[in-house]
């Protein structure tokens, strides 16, 4: 006859190599990870995203694409981060990272350092990186989502693979869903990323220079682009070569606000990236961006399920990642 004792422990077993396998595909990360070893950890984001955004309100978009770029490459793990060094041509220095703004980092380095006076070698600079990004999305405007935490900071930070995990903006359609489908998005969460992304922020004039000059041997302008937008677009453009630090709003009729303007102006041929343009022709994504521009709850649901599902590509947890002491570097090299 089993004791009850014995069939206790018997099952705890069974469930221990049950879970077993699972150990690296399901980080397990809680809303509450810091309230016992940081608890000021709330209060000093707070604090630290308020008065920076305050002071810069830019910060709030160039964070919300640092985090994008941070989560498509090799995962959320700060990898972005990093600074190169001579034997390691890193993330941030990849060409298509050379434009993530300094408020950015700046806010990473501020927030972090007030958390290693408070509680060091404690809080990770991803899990910096997520929460800041949530609630600086909310500050101007958009919805609130949940982040959970506990993610560790990566080992690698390699430009080649920056170069092929983010989108372009001549990218096609099918190459765009590819490379969200690879990351586990669906054809509604790309949309509603990408609108979400630029509905706010800039683009400097060489990312969208070929739609306004010398666009084809018919015309000058992309024909999808609205005309009287052309002409304000290529006066402030004139001289980008010469002034390269020129860019224009990502949604030129409400650039602060995180709405769902942005898919009411791609009706209207004001969308500024070829990307953005595309959406509203490719029969796949269309009838959601008519869908987003004339729901947004809908948007805004989509959006903060997809910012969550980012917050969790490749996440590392144990031994599989570190607690940085500092952001732009490994603590072990
Ligand atoms: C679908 C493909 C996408 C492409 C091709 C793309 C490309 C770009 C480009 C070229 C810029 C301008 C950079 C500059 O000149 O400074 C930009 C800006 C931006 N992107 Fe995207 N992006 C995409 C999706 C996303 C997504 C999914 C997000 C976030 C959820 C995002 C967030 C942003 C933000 C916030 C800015 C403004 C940055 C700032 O003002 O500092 N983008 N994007
Ligand atoms: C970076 O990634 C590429 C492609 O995966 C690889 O060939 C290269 O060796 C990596 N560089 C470093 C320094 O690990
Ligand atoms: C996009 O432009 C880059 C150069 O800026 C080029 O290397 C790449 O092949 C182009 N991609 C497509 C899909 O045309
Ligand atoms: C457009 O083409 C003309 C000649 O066809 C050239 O002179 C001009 O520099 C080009 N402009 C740009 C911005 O490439
Ligand atoms: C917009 O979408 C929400 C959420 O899916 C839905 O509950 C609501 O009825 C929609 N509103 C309109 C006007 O269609």
């Amino acid at each position: 006859m089993a004791s009850p004792l014995l069939l206790f422990l018997v099952l705890l077993s069974l469930s221990a190599i049950a879970h077993s396998g699972h150990h690296n595909s399901r980080p397990r990360l809680t809303l509450d990870y810091y309230a016992k070893t940081c608890p000021k950890f709330d209060q000093i984001i707070l604090e630290t995203v308020t008065t920076k955004q305050m002071s810069n309100p830019t910060t709030a978009a160039a964070t919300l694409r640092l985090f994008f770029h941070d989560c498509m490459v090799d995962g959320c793990d700060a990898s972005v981060l990093i600074s190169s060094s001579s034997s390691n041509k890193v993330e941030k220095d990849a060409n298509i990272n050379a434009a993530l703004a300094g408020d950015a980092f700046d806010l990473i380095t501020r927030a972090k350092n007030a958390l290693e006076l408070s509680c060091p070698g404690i809080v990770s600079c991803t899990d910096i990186l997520a929460i800041t990004t949530r609630n600086l999305v909310k500050i101007v405007g958009g919805p609130f989502y949940k982040v959970p935490l506990g993610r560790k900071d990566g080992f690698v930070s390699n430009a080649s693979h920056a170069e092929v995990n983010l989108p372009k903006v001549n990218s096609s359609m099918d190459q765009m869903i590819a490379m969200f489908n690879a990351k586990g998005f669906t054809v509604e969460d790309l949309v509603a990323l990408t609108g979400g992304g630029h509905t706010i922020g800039f683009s400097h004039c060489k990312e969208f220079s070929n739609r306004i000059f010398n666009f084809s041997k018919t015309s000058d302008v992309d024909p999808t682009l609205n005309p009287k937008f052309a002409v304000r677009l290529q006066k402030m453009c004139a001289n980008y070569q010469n002034n390269p630090t020129v860019a224009a709003f990502n949604d030129p009729l409400t650039p602060g606000v995180f709405d769902n303007m942005f898919f009411q102006n791609l009706m209207k041929g004001l969308g500024l990236l070829a990307s953005d343009q595309i959406l509203a022709t490719d029969p796949r994504t269309k009838p959601i961006v008519e869908l987003y521009a004339r729901n947004q709850t809908v948007f805004f649901e989509t959006f903060a399920n997809a910012m969550e599902k980012t917050g969790t590509i490749d996440v590392k947890t144990g031994r599989h990642g570190e607690v940085r002491a500092r952001c732009d570097r490994f603590n072990t090299k």
